[in-house]
């Protein structure tokens, strides 16, 4: 099963919002019906973001019967903003948005910037899905036979497309090249990459899990029975922080305490040199109610106050490597980056 498929002119998605429960493709044929699946998270993790707002792009321009490049072109330059806009941390989405606005300022007529934009989305699929392949392939050369490792909210080939994924993209590599590994997948509140979609990935893969909740992780650290850290980026800063899921800080934290190696597995889209540090990288804010409520389930008083960061920012010196598909980068991440050249 492909997580996101073009398909006669409509973008097939897998339903992340309905699973582990209900496996339900979506079949989308419009711009606004792709920006709310990233908005509500049906489509979701920062490689599959961007791949969506791809294909945004080129329903929205189909539709558009301009009588002139110049207004063609304002017009895409709308949808490509309001695509845009669906969220603000994984950078994966504003990179994608911008290969296709260079992919349609090449062309000479609508009709050629009609197909530049649908050779442009499969290939930014394609590079995403070919970027997780070599970074699982050169990871898996961190993990050892026999490792027990923890890696939190889903960065799988659900939050990529193709079939590895990036942190998890490692695992199945290593698993494929048989070494005996086995999972530790925290649960991720509020949303439950975790539980729901790590799971059902590693399930599927024959791969050991034991899923924890997010607030286990230091016991099974302090008892040393976790080898190494592995989760994925939303984006990286030229400094080398690391913004992720919300908790992956925590979690560098205590493998720091705990001398526990913490890898960050991403492809080259998620590096923005543009800024020196995390402290520039914007947090999406979530509605309180995915605090409040499990699934639809409230579970806190009505009328309390709650807040929901959806990201947080690993500051570099708690990084142990940052695995791209470009090569392994390690401190001093500053130089390491640059010379990627993402
Ligand atoms: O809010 P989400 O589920 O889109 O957040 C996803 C993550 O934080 C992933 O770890 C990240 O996007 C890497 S996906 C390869």
């Amino acid at each position: 099963m492909q997580f996101i498929e073009w398909v006669d002119g409509k973008l097939r998605v897998l339903d992340q919002t309905r699973l582990p429960l209900e496996e339900v493709c979506l079949e989308l044929c419009t711009w606004q019906e792709v920006a709310l699946a990233i908005r509500e998270m049906k489509v979701r993790g920062a490689p599959m973001i961007g791949i969506a707002a791809a294909y945004a792009i080129v329903l929205g321009v189909q539709a558009v019967e301009a009588t002139s490049r110049a207004d063609f072109l304002t017009t895409l330059e709308d949808i490509a903003g309001a695509v845009a806009s669906t969220r603000p941390t994984a950078v994966n989405l504003f990179q994608a948005v911008r290969r296709m606005r260079m992919a349609a300022q090449r062309e000479e007529d609508i009709a050629q910037i009609k197909a530049a934009l649908i050779t442009e989305a499969r290939s930014i699929q394609a590079d995403e899905e070919e970027a997780t392949r070599r970074i699982s392939l050169l990871g898996a050369r961190l993990i050892d036979d026999g490792s027990t490792i923890l890696t939190h909210c889903n960065a799988g080939a659900l939050a990529t497309g193709g079939h590895y994924g990036t942190a998890l993209g490692m695992i199945k590599a290593a698993r494929e090249q048989g070494r005996n590994i086995r999972v530790l997948a925290t649960e991720t509140r509020p949303l439950l990459q975790g539980a729901r979609l790590t799971t059902w990935e590693l399930l599927r893969d024959n791969i050991p899990v034991t899923l924890i909740t997010d607030s286990m992780a230091g016991y099974y650290m302090k008892k040393r029975d976790i080898d190494c850290v592995v989760v994925g980026a939303d984006r990286i800063a030229a400094n080398g922080d690391v913004a992720n899921k919300i908790g992956t800080y925590t979690l560098a934290v205590l493998a720091s305490e705990n001398s526990i190696p913490f890898y960050v597995a991403a492809p080259s889209t998620s590096v923005d040199l543009s800024i020196s540090s995390g402290q520039e990288i914007p947090i999406e804010f979530r509605s309180p109610d995915e605090v409040t409520h499990v699934q639809g389930v409230r579970i806190a008083p009505e009328g309390v106050e709650a807040a929901s960061p959806a990201f947080d920012v690993t500051p570099h010196d708690y990084v142990s490597a940052i695995i791209t598909e470009k090569g392994i980068v390690r401190s001093p991440y500053a130089e390491g980056l640059s010379a990627l050249r993402c």
